[in-house]
């Protein structure tokens, strides 16, 4: 069975990406910053009657965590195929409500430093350093990938407004992060490309949002995993397998 790893899958897009990899036959590393919600989680897609599912603690922005991970899987499994590094945070959400806050990611006027630089730093350089971390996991994968969920946000051929200084900021970054990332690791087999997957029904996209987590995820299994391989390493991709505009 090929083995794959998901971070921040307590909910939304992430707990979605364990339910469709599981029913493709893979082993899910199912990863959260809680344990308890990493756990609750996996009960939740054990009472569905899916099994194969391994839970295990991962805050994106802890690098002992990282490195205990990449232990614990090459211990149990001796390789990994396929990392989604989908935890992701935003400036609405993250303010819960709270304007004040929000206004801190948002607005010219009220920006703050070390609000942009959190959004940076979950959103753009954890990606990078989880992948790092896994690197010596994945190099012993079966034609190994990553996927970097990233945002149509992050365009910056499409950006046609103010405003929204860190998320947008954030996952123009991560392309970046990973067209450099793309070329170290090519020589070792990895593919890893950026993904947009539309707006979803998630606690970050809204319930008005375009597409559920279902049909998401079901878009970039069929459009992009199914169909990338290691030439198309250091892509922007949208959920329907085009190239995107930077
Ligand atoms: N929904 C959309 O319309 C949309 C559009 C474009 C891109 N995306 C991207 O899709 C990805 C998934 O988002 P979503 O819509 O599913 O949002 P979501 O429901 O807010 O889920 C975000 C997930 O990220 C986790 N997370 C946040 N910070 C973390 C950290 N430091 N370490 C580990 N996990 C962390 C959260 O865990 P906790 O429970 O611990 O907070 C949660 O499980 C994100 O990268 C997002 O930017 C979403």
């Amino acid at each position: 069975m090929k083995i794959a790893l998901v971070t921040g899958a307590s909910r939304g897009l992430g707990l979605e990406w364990c339910r469709q990899l599981n029913s493709l036959g893979y082993k899910v590393i199912l990863t959260a910053r809680d344990i308890e919600k990493a756990q609750e989680s996996v009960n939740k897609l054990i009472s569905e009657g899916i099994n194969n599912l391994f839970p295990y603690k991962l805050d994106v922005a802890n690098l002992d965590q990282i490195t205990d991970l990449a232990g614990w899987i090459k211990k149990l499994f001796g390789r990994l195929d396929l990392l989604i590094n989908n935890a992701g945070i935003n400036s609405a959400t993250r303010a819960k409500g709270n304007s004040e806050l929000q206004q801190k990611n948002f607005s010219l006027d009220r920006l703050e430093t070390n609000e942009i630089l959190n959004m940076l730093n979950i959103n753009a350089i954890a990606p990078i350093m989880v992948s790092r971390g896994l690197k010596n996991v994945l190099i012993k994968g079966d034609n190994p990938k990553i996927i970097n969920i990233g945002s149509w946000l992050g365009s910056i051929t499409l950006k046609n407004n103010g405003g929204n200084y860190s998320y947008a900021v954030s996952k123009s970054a991560l392309n970046m992060m990973n067209r450099a990332l793309a070329f170290d690791l090519k020589n070792l087999g990895i593919t890893t490309v950026v993904v947009n997957p539309g707006w979803v029904q998630t606690n970050m996209g809204g319930s008005k949002a375009m597409f559920t987590p279902q049909e998401a995820v079901n878009n970039i299994i069929l459009n992009v995993i199914n169909e990338i391989q290691l030439e198309h390493t250091g892509s922007f991709l949208n959920y329907t397998g085009q190239v995107h505009p930077w």
